[in-house]
């Protein structure tokens, strides 16, 4: 009776209080109410949206209809990064790892992939053995040891918001600003954080491609942090290519284990510096970003991140010798090159088109239940504005066989296209929001 009335009144432009709300997640949670009234329910918010008050109440029924850590024992600051999904985006890989290599905690919760984004659990489980269905216990007695656990969220974290975003993925309910920024912190409120850097991405390959949009997201989330004390700090990066070259689960990881090395593409690390230089100002662990990146740079330059990565990949049951032989991932059966069809400027490397390519390879979801080839993927070298000559390589295909390799071109035949003139691509990193504001850091 509860979700009816609350579907009615949603619908018919009315508000939702905060006991309605943690009354419907709890019972949503239980199996008390059937995913066809949520479903309602959440066209109805995504149609008729909410408010501020309303948003920030369905983040707390998010995050109380499960348990949360406390590691405030731990006596050190506690920070994650979240991204709003990208392709390529691989900047956590490195960046927990890196981070808590510097004596900062990082309990990174992590999903899986959908639509046309990849998802960092899913790219995590292609290091042979690699657990991410920890326990809050066993995740919380890693974090006192290494100070970094990359884990699935399970039943204990913010279930309704586990169930909720399955359902929304299948309901055409994900591009909500309220729906989004309650759901992402909810879960991040739930690990206990003293702090947060989001990685909000922008253009055609993000989920909102507005500018205008994601600088609401952005603030929304700010908000909500605000609200419970967790100071947030949102970088909006670029999401009109792919970040880095590798695109696919195993792929990903091997860019990853080189950017760790030092050896990374130049746009990844840009990114992970930018993101990381925030973490660690905000863990007070830096004075400016100036530092923050000397820091980042002796970790890796001296082996201590790359080192700590192989403990945690350790300590999850993972096979740590991947950091020294990235050849122990997954390998595809089929490996081709894919060569431009003219001479002229690379105008476009359409992320979109790229995700939708490594699920039609076999490496990403169309439902929750598809089992993936962490194998699968590109390596696409070619960058918007580079010049290229008829015949020169523009990517690789990985692919399990040879059907895989035609979907695979017929992907990026899609994604890369090749004209007289290119515009510039977007700036890397072009605003940076906190509760002071937006700044802009280029122009945009
Ligand atoms: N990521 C989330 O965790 N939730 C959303 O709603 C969108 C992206």
């Amino acid at each position: 009776m509860l979700a009816l009335r609350l579907i009615e009144r949603k619908r018919d432009g009315g508000r939702i209080d905060a006991g309605e709300f943690r009354a419907l997640a709890n019972a949503y949670a239980t199996g008390h109410v059937p995913d066809y009234q949520m479903a309602a329910f959440l066209m109805a918010c995504f149609l008729k949206g909410l408010d501020g008050d309303e948003t920030f109440a369905l983040t707390e029924a998010m995050l109380r209809s499960g348990e949360t850590l406390d590691l405030s024992h731990l006596g050190k600051p506690r920070i994650d990064k979240h991204s709003t999904g990208g392709v390529g985006d691989k900047v956590s890989i490195v960046l927990a790892p890196l981070i808590s290599s510097l004596g900062v905690v990082v309990p990174m919760m992590l999903g899986r992939g959908l639509g046309h984004t990849g998802g960092t659990l899913d790219k995590l489980e292609s290091i042979p053995g690699f657990e991410t269905a920890l326990t809050l216990v066993q995740a919380r007695s890693q974090l006192e040891q290494l100070g970094c656990a990359l884990i699935a969220q399970t039943d204990e974290i913010a279930p309704a918001d586990r169930k909720m975003y399955a359902l929304r993925d299948a309901t055409g309910t994900v591009e909500s600003i309220p729906l989004i920024a309650a759901s992402i912190m909810s879960k991040k409120l739930a690990e206990g954080l003293s702090g947060l850097v989001l990685d909000v991405k922008r253009g055609s390959g993000a989920f909102l491609p507005d500018l205008e949009r994601e600088l609401e997201l952005a603030s929304t989330m700010i908000d909500i942090g605000a609200e419970h004390g967790c100071p947030v700090v949102a970088l909006l990066t670029a999401m009109d290519r792919p970040l880095g070259r590798a695109c696919g689960n195993a792929l990903e990881i091997e860019e990853s284990i080189a950017a760790l090395r030092g050896e990374g593409p130049s746009d990844l690390m840009s990114v992970t510096y930018a993101l990381g230089a925030e973490m660690l100002v905000l863990a007070e662990m830096a004075e400016d970003h100036d530092a923050a990146r000397r820091m980042m740079e002796i970790a890796i330059g001296t082996g201590r991140a790359a080192e700590h990565f192989q403990k945690i990949i350790e300590s999850q049951g993972g096979n740590p010798a991947v950091v020294d032989d990235p050849a122990l991932l997954p390998q595809a059966a089929e490996v081709e090159l894919f060569a431009a069809t003219r001479r002229g400027f690379i105008a476009r490397v359409e992320p979109r088109a790229v995700g939708r390519g490594v699920s039609a390879l076999g490496g990403g979801r169309t439902t929750m239940e598809d089992k993936l080839d962490l194998s699968v993927g590109f390596v696409i070298t070619a960058r918007p504005g580079d010049w290229v000559e008829q015949g020169e390589p523009l990517a690789t295909i990985f692919a399990h066989d040879r059907a895989g390799v035609e979907a695979g071109r017929n992907a990026l035949r899609a994604a890369i296209s090749i004209a007289d003139e290119a515009d510039p691509p977007l700036p890397l990193v072009s605003h940076r929001v906190t509760s002071a504001g937006v700044e802009l850091l280029v122009g945009t």
